[in-house]
């Protein structure tokens, strides 16, 4: 059973990659990924406020919605708030190297362009085997348009491509109006990888309190669908490897999501709720599948559910929009 794959010009020998979360904050947690057979470790993203909260007040955003550098900053977690500060950040990713023979991913989520270049070569100086852009983002101004955001995000991979030689993935939300367009403008601009996608952590209010409440939810395989999705329709169109993160959590979904173009599949939710050791029950699983369904190879499985060879994309997507509320009957 050949379960290897190729992601960012790496060369592992399965699909399943330890995403970015607190799993590999230390050396210990990151061995047993490793022994429980991760092919790669993505280490939690570093935040430009982090590293640059003093000069907060230059922030290209903050000054566009005029709103007073103090009252941005006091939004912003203290410093101990974080897991890793950005020195420790730094030496944590360098001993990860030395403890582990899989490749390790640094993550990297910046604000404004010079941070996002100054710490991604600090992060390949400190050894990453390939660097992370988490583009998360919100834009809540209506003045900003949704062309000027992703011309930022575009510009944001090629100067960090620019600066750096190993290769970069980058992170994305599903919310663009035209995915496949933004997706084939970064893919251009040089990314090595796509990853499908980030999370969106929505916060609940309070009624009594008057407060917003934050409480994070795992994920379950249900999150899987809007992914396969959108791998289905990206998959054979862009060069850049593609990964999927969110809703990874039995085999079956590790199938489904090579089927529809993945090259890999991070799992963060399923690894916290069931610990490292889930991973190797995953890969079990997964060849027992592949044995059963005989298919010898992941790379002959993948992408055979690509939207790719579809001739009408559109119309197949509106018939099944169609199909799908018309089925149902009272
Ligand atoms: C506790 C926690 C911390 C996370 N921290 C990060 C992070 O620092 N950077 C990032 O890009 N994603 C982060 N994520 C998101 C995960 O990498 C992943 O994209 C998301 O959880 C969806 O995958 P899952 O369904 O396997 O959990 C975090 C997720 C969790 C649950």
């Amino acid at each position: 059973m050949n379960l290897s794959t190729e992601y960012l010009g790496l060369m592992l020998p399965n699909p399943l990659v330890a995403g970015a979360g607190p799993l590999a904050d230390d050396l210990d947690g990151i061995k047993r990924l490793e022994d429980a057979g991760a092919a790669a470790i993505v280490l939690r993203s570093l935040f430009e406020e982090q590293i640059t909260r003093e000069q907060m007040s230059e922030y290209e955003n903050i000054e566009r919605h005029g709103e007073s550098f103090a009252e941005a900053a006091s939004y912003f977690p203290s410093p101990d708030a974080f897991a890793l500060g950005p020195f420790e950040y730094l030496n944590h990713l360098r001993r990860a190297k030395e403890a582990v023979r899989i490749p390790v991913i640094a993550s990297l989520n910046g604000a404004t362009p010079g941070g996002w270049i100054e710490y991604a070569r600090l992060m390949a100086e400190a050894g990453a085997d390939a660097l992370e852009l988490n583009l998360y983002r919100i834009s809540t101004g209506p003045e900003t348009t949704g062309a000027e955001i992703e011309r930022e995000a575009i510009a944001t991979v090629r100067e960090v491509k620019k600066a750096i030689m190993i290769p970069v993935a980058v992170k994305l939300s599903p919310f663009y109006t035209a995915f496949a367009h933004l997706a084939r403008e970064i893919d251009r601009a040089g990314a090595d990888g796509l990853v499908l996608f980030n999370r969106f952590y929505q916060p609940d209010i309070d009624p009594e309190e008057l407060i917003a409440t934050r409480t994070l939810h795992l994920s379950d395989s249900s999150e899987l669908r809007l992914r396969l999705h959108w791998m289905a329709i990206l998959s054979g169109r862009v060069r850049a490897s593609l990964a999927v993160t969110g809703g990874v959590h039995t085999a079956l979904d590790v199938v489904k999501a090579t089927m529809a173009g993945a090259h890999v599949t991070q799992m963060v939710s399923a690894l916290l709720m069931n610990g490292p050791a889930h991973l190797r029950t995953v890969l079990d699983d997964l060849a027992a599948w592949m044995q059963e369904h005989e298919w010898p190879s992941l790379a002959g499985m993948r992408g055979n559910m690509s939207l790719f060879k579809v001739p009408d994309p559109d119309a197949y997507e509106r018939a099944n929009y169609m199909l799908m509320l018309q089925g149902w009957r009272a």
